[in-house]
């Protein structure tokens, strides 16, 4: 999705804010564009394509400005071109904005404005927000140094829809104002310069406090100052937020692309994840939630919510929470959950993953679920997202930063938190047998190693990766958890390399997708349930017989005379067991986009962030 990246300070604004935009090129745009403050008054400087195709915009190098603003766009209203592009100016040339989300009421303010004078150039809804600030700060008859932080709030005050926004005006040189509703933003402080992002990541470098602006908030920056204020424009009292990640967890450090750095990565993130909330012989430990027995046993169900990825990890939150605690558990999809009219009560415990905690679905479907009086419970890999404000309880995945569109470690350690929830759970339930629970614990314990040995199978990946790569159709097989991972491998796979793929419950098989299987078709099964073996081989030798190709990822010795190719992973507990899977599919889909010289971090259509609907 769109990316915004401010800079205010002492150093020439151009090079920080397009080192920024570089930065956030992941999160997947088609122009990009630059507004800064010059002595003869506000630069625009934009274009369709790359962020680096900005040092070629003649004037570039001319520009000396220390305040500017700067965006990556996802077209969404009107097609990619330099027009369209943001910074969009006002009529006046006086305001600049940048603009990520939505405005939903823009064909009416359009009308509003054309009516009152204004032009329009740009098939944008973001053009409108310039020209209304203009039109209210004309209309303003008190000239104070408030008069453009006023026209801003009545601007917001009129927008329907989602917003994160920047704003520069020659009317006010030493200020950037930004404001938001529904888009995310944060503001990294800086000694004599402040950092404006979507996201943390682009600007980790510079700082590691930050500042979450809250909906309906509206900010002030100066070089050495900030202040916050609310739609009324009363202040308000923000305090920074110091983030540990490191700037270099934000680089490839020497990995080819950031997904492959990432699935390597994975034996640390699920480590970093489980952390200190399990220790040997000791109890489940969640310092951040406060249940006790009493409110779990009033607890009628529960409801993970998420969307993509995020969505399948959950798929294993709940084998592990119906096993463990005997509680009843849906899955569903953020932008299916908030248009249902969900049964959620005051007894439902709702519990939304979100890598990002920005995706729009899933923050929807989670204020949904707060209005229906349910406990709400959120899981995100970014300390401060807006999912995690907006809940009653937080955890955090310690991923550190997915920069790969495509989500690796951050699924592996949403499925090894919610393991642990689900522990957690039984053991104040005392729903399930503390031996096996232990069991589970120590398994738990063992899986960075046990994520180092599997990831030795990556030159046999590469290896069956340029057999196939060539193909239009994948099938993925599985049966009872593995029919999740099935899932993850399919939509991974379809991704990055763009090779359409289907995953199925392999017992579904014959009730219509086997009249697809023909001869060379590739078919990959997950076989890690020993109650399951029997069953999925049958499936496995019935497209065998139709001709298919096959790749298996499996713990069992298996009888492996006509399978074409046998991965080999640790054993563990079944629950456990999508997080050791899940890795040789990753690594399919990472070859295979190789195999086909694309573009693995950044896919075409993609944004990291999903934050429209
Ligand atoms: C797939 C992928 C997406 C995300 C989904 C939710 O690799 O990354 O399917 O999982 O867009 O994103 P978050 O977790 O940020 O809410």
């Amino acid at each position: 999705m769109c990316g915004i990246i401010g800079y205010i300070g002492l150093k020439k604004a151009t090079p920080i804010l397009i080192n920024g935009l570089l930065r956030l090129e992941y999160r997947g745009y088609d122009s990009a564009g630059l507004s800064t403050i010059e002595p003869g008054g506000l630069s625009i400087m934009k274009d369709k394509g790359r962020v680096k195709n900005l040092y070629k915009l003649d004037g570039i190098d001319d520009l000396v400005g220390t305040i500017g603003i700067a965006h990556t766009r996802w077209a969404t209203h009107g097609k990619p071109s330099k027009e369209n592009s943001h910074p969009h100016l006002d009529n006046s040339n006086h305001f600049a904005v940048v603009h990520n989300g939505i405005i939903e009421n823009y064909n009416e303010l359009k009308d509003f404005l054309i009516d009152n004078g204004y032009t329009f150039y740009s098939q944008t809804d973001t053009e409108v927000i310039p020209n209304l600030i203009h039109y209210y700060y004309s209309k303003d008859s008190k000239n104070d140094s408030q008069r453009v932080l006023r026209a801003v709030q009545s601007a917001c005050k009129s927008l329907k829809g989602s917003y994160a926004i920047q704003i520069i005006s020659t009317y006010l040189p030493d200020n950037i104002i930004v404001a938001k509703k529904d888009s995310p933003l944060v503001i990294g402080k800086g000694t004599e310069e402040n950092y404006i992002s979507s996201d943390i990541p682009a600007i980790l470098s510079f700082t590691n406090e930050f500042y979450f602006l809250d909906d309906f908030e509206i900010a002030l920056i100066e070089r050495n100052n900030i202040e916050f204020f609310d739609l009324n424009l009363s202040k308000i009292d923000k305090k920074v937020k110091n983030i540990d990640w490191n700037a270099g967890s934000a680089d490839k450090n020497g990995y080819e692309d950031f997904m492959l750095k990432e699935i390597f990565e994975q034996p640390i993130s699920v480590r970093e994840t489980v952390g200190s909330r399990l220790t040997e012989n000791e109890n489940c430990c969640f310092d951040e939630l406060n249940f006790n027995k009493e409110f779990l046993l009033n607890i009628n169900k529960i409801y993970i919510v998420a969307c993509g990825t995020a969505m399948h990890a959950g798929l294993s939150g709940k084998n592990a929470i119906e096993k463990l605690c005997k509680i009843p558990v849906t899955v569903d999809i953020a932008s299916e959950f908030r248009y249902r009219d969900p049964i959620v009560d005051k007894n439902t415990l709702c519990i939304f993953i979100s890598q990002s905690g920005e995706t729009a679905d899933t923050i929807a479907a989670l204020k949904l679920s707060k209005s229906k009086n349910a406990t709400t419970l959120a899981i995100s890999n970014v300390v401060g997202s807006s999912i995690t404000r907006e809940a009653d309880y937080s955890l955090y995945t310690h991923a550190g930063p997915e920069i790969a569109v495509a989500s690796t470690k951050a699924y592996t350690s949403q499925v090894v938190l919610l393991e642990l929830l689900a522990i957690y759970f039984a053991e104040i339930l005392e729903s399930y047998s503390f031996k096996e629970l232990n069991n589970i614990k120590n398994e738990i314990l063992a899986l960075p190693s046990k994520i180092e040995a599997t990831l030795k199978c990556s030159d046999d990946i590469k290896n069956f990766a340029k057999q196939i790569y060539q193909e239009k159709d994948v099938f993925f097989l599985g049966r009872g958890i593995d029919y999740n991972t099935a899932l993850e491998g399919s939509l991974k796979l379809k991704e990055i390399s763009y090779i359409h793929s289907e995953a199925y419950a392999a017992g579904e098989l014959k009730h219509g997708p086997i009249a697809l299987i023909e001869n060379g078709i590739t078919v990959v099964s997950v076989i890690t349930d020993e109650q399951l073996v029997e069953k999925t081989i049958s499936n496995i030798q019935e497209v065998i017989t139709r001709g298919a190709h096959t790749l298996v990822i499996t713990n069992k010795n298996l009888p492996t005379n006509n399978i074409d190719k046998v991965i080999l992973i640790p054993d563990t507990y079944t629950l456990l067991s999508p997080i050791l899977s899940i890795i040789p599919l990753q690594l399919l889909a990472y070859y295979i986009s190789k195999e086909k010289g694309l573009d693995v971090d950044k896919p075409r259509n993609l944004a990291k962030s999903v934050t429209v609907e």
